[in-house]
């Protein structure tokens, strides 16, 4: 059996959940008489987009789309797809897309043009996690939650090759990957 990475601790739940709330307070500000649509990208933002909304109080639709970037590996191709389309029409609505982590910004740039060609009301997002330092494509981050230093995290719905979304926590994957 090849050696198991190991995990630390980057992020307590407690931690999160206090984060969540004030990122949801801030959401809640600009967007309680707007009805936005939120979409999330799959798979990594569906814990973070949950929490989220249970905070959220006011009238919201929600939507996903699947997009890949990554690979199996760690390294994004640097090339994006839409895997699984979204339903819900973007034209005239004001539209908030909710992340886990930019890193490269390629993914969130390319969804942001992908959507501003819908001629959207208006167009923000939120992530959770940002790794600045990785930084390739500039990407506006609206709502932020955390900024994470150059490593690999897991945990929260954050995964590495599908393991590790369902820890309670963020942890950064020490060891060779
Ligand atoms: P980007 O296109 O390079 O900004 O990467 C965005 C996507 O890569 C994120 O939505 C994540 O799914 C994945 N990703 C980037 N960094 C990490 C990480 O540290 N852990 C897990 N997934 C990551
Ligand atoms: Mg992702």
């Amino acid at each position: 059996m090849s050696p198991q990475p190991k995990l630390h601790l980057l992020f307590h739940r407690d931690e999160i959940d206090a984060t969540v709330r004030k990122l949801a307070a801030q959401i809640k500000q600009d967007y309680h008489h707007k009805s936005p649509l939120l979409i999330g990208i799959l798979k990594g933002s569906f814990m973070f987009m949950a929490d989220l909304i249970r905070h959220l109080d006011f009238p919201l639709e929600v939507d996903f789309i699947r997009l890949s970037s990554y690979g199996s590996g760690r390294e994004s191709s640097g090339r994006v797809k839409v895997v699984q389309g979204l339903r819900s029409s973007i034209k005239g609505r004001h539209i908030l897309i909710i992340e886990d982590i930019v890193d490269t910004g390629t993914t969130a740039a390319f969804l942001i043009d992908y959507l501003q060609k819908k001629k959207p009301a208006s167009l923000r997002l939120c992530a959770l996690t940002d790794k600045p330092s990785r930084r390739q494509v500039p990407v506006t981050i609206d709502f932020l939650g955390f900024t994470v230093p150059d490593k690999f995290i897991v945990g929260y719905g954050i995964d590495w090759d599908e393991q590790f979304r369902y820890l309670p926590d963020i942890c950064t994957l020490e060891g060779d990957l």
